[in-house]
């Protein structure tokens, strides 16, 4: 097949790709169902799929995302690996900063591509069988001959996808993770390589955690990093006794403003003594703290919907009434910004941090939800109910939800 030059991708619409549904084979996890991927491989082993999405085409071109890692909406690195130095720079790049694709041994990483182009978005949406909660983001790796960010090994899953020319992996479930002190980034020690293959474009890795890697490019490469989050139990804790405190949830179980006494204080002799009765005190009030599991999904649905803190809503210019938004919205449907969380509960549901209580005909936005559209036909359907249309009005407004498929 001709090599085809990067730069030269045409333009297309991005494909509305519907998650494969748990139980049907398909070739994105190499013929395995969604449901059988997930009891043998997920969080498990690695695995190689060959033509995982056949004629893929790279969802951005190499000016596009030289552009992107311009700009200050996304995160952006430069790794370069120079006489055998590692250096790593941090984005927004000025044009010049970001080397000549001519130059050997570099390579430039972008994340949160999904929330910038439909494209990209639209590949992450083929990863959906897995639950939103757990996806991250889209992250896309440019690299010249020998370009790589070394062997390391990665907290979280990842499905590294080929998109543009070859790169080599080589791969090792070693439990030496040690890494290499005083480098600007997380390079291991000793790797020792187990099994190594040649990626095209089309073919993609699973790794779960912990599996150390390497991929090298061999000639101009573009690679897709579909990446997962997963909480620690420290961010947990933290963040829902900070919201818990937020909400005034954290002293519902006692008189919050209620000021510490302490009548049967004695004169002390060590002034600068931590009085033992205050110690006994805080020990009550917290022994004394409730939640219910109502607060464990508010506080989860509003923390994971939260949007990234660089993010920002772009409200419609000159925004549709409510009438004429409906008259498009029946003719081309509506979806969710790509920037936009929409998650839910058994009772509330969750946009971009914000929660409210399930409306009563709720068909509707659990499918808009679960399929981040609502086609025209469907539209016409649901638009009967008018608190469903006034809703959706509000978060087209916001910029939370677009008229139309994907541009
Ligand atoms: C890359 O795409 O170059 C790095 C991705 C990774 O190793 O996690
Ligand atoms: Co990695």
């Amino acid at each position: 097949m001709p090599k085809r030059p990067l730069d030269h991708r045409a333009g297309m619409a991005a494909p509305s790709v519907s998650p494969p549904s748990p139980d049907a084979r398909t070739p994105l996890l190499g013929g395995l169902t969604p449901a059988q991927f997930m009891r043998r491989y997920w969080q498990k082993k690695p695995l190689l799929i060959r033509g995982a999405i056949p004629d893929l085409e790279p969802p951005l071109s190499r000016e596009a995302l030289f552009e992107l890692a311009q700009s200050d909406d996304a995160e952006s690195r430069l790794v370069s690996h120079l006489r055998g130095r590692w250096r790593l720079d941090h984005g927004p790049f000025e044009a010049d900063e970001i080397p000549s694709p001519k130059r050997r041994e570099w390579t430039l990483l972008v994340q949160g591509v999904d929330l910038h182009d439909d494209r990209a978005r639209a590949l992450l949406d083929r990863f959906r069988f897995i639950p939103d909660a757990r996806l991250d983001d889209l992250m896309i790796s440019y690299a010249t001959d020998g370009g790589g960010v070394g062997p390391h090994f990665d907290s979280y899953d990842v499905f590294l996808l080929q998109v543009h020319g070859k790169r080599r992996w080589r791969i090792s479930t070693q439990r030496d993770l040690t890494l290499q002190p005083g480098l600007p980034l997380k390079v291991l020690q000793h790797f020792e390589p187990e099994q190594e293959f040649l990626l095209e474009p089309g073919d993609m890795l699973y790794l779960p955690p912990h599996v150390a890697h390497d991929g090298v490019a061999q000639g101009e490469c573009m690679t897709c990093s579909i990446g997962f989050r997963a909480p620690s139990a420290n961010e947990l804790i933290g963040q829902f006794l900070y919201y818990l405190a937020e909400r005034g949830e954290l002293a519902r179980s006692q008189a919050g403003e209620r000021l510490y006494r302490d009548p049967h204080q004695s004169a002390v002799a060590h002034p600068a003594a931590l009085p033992p009765a205050l110690v006994a005190e805080l020990g009550a009030i917290l022994a004394r703290v409730r939640w219910t599991q109502r607060d464990i999904v508010s506080f989860l649905g509003s923390y994971l919907s939260e949007p990234k803190s660089h993010v920002v809503f772009d409200s419609p210019d000159r925004p549709l009434g409510e009438a004429a938004f409906v008259r498009a919205a029946q003719g081309s449907g509506v979806r969710l910004d790509n920037r936009t969380t929409l998650l839910y509960g058994a009772r509330s549901y969750f946009i971009n941090g914000e929660e409210s209580a399930l409306p009563r005909k709720r068909k509707w936005l659990l499918e808009l939800a679960d399929a981040r559209r609502i086609e025209g036909k469907r539209f016409v359907t649901l638009s009967a109910d008018p608190s469903m249309t006034a809703l959706l009005h509000e978060w087209y407004r916001a910029g939370w939800v677009r008229v139309g498929a994907f541009s």
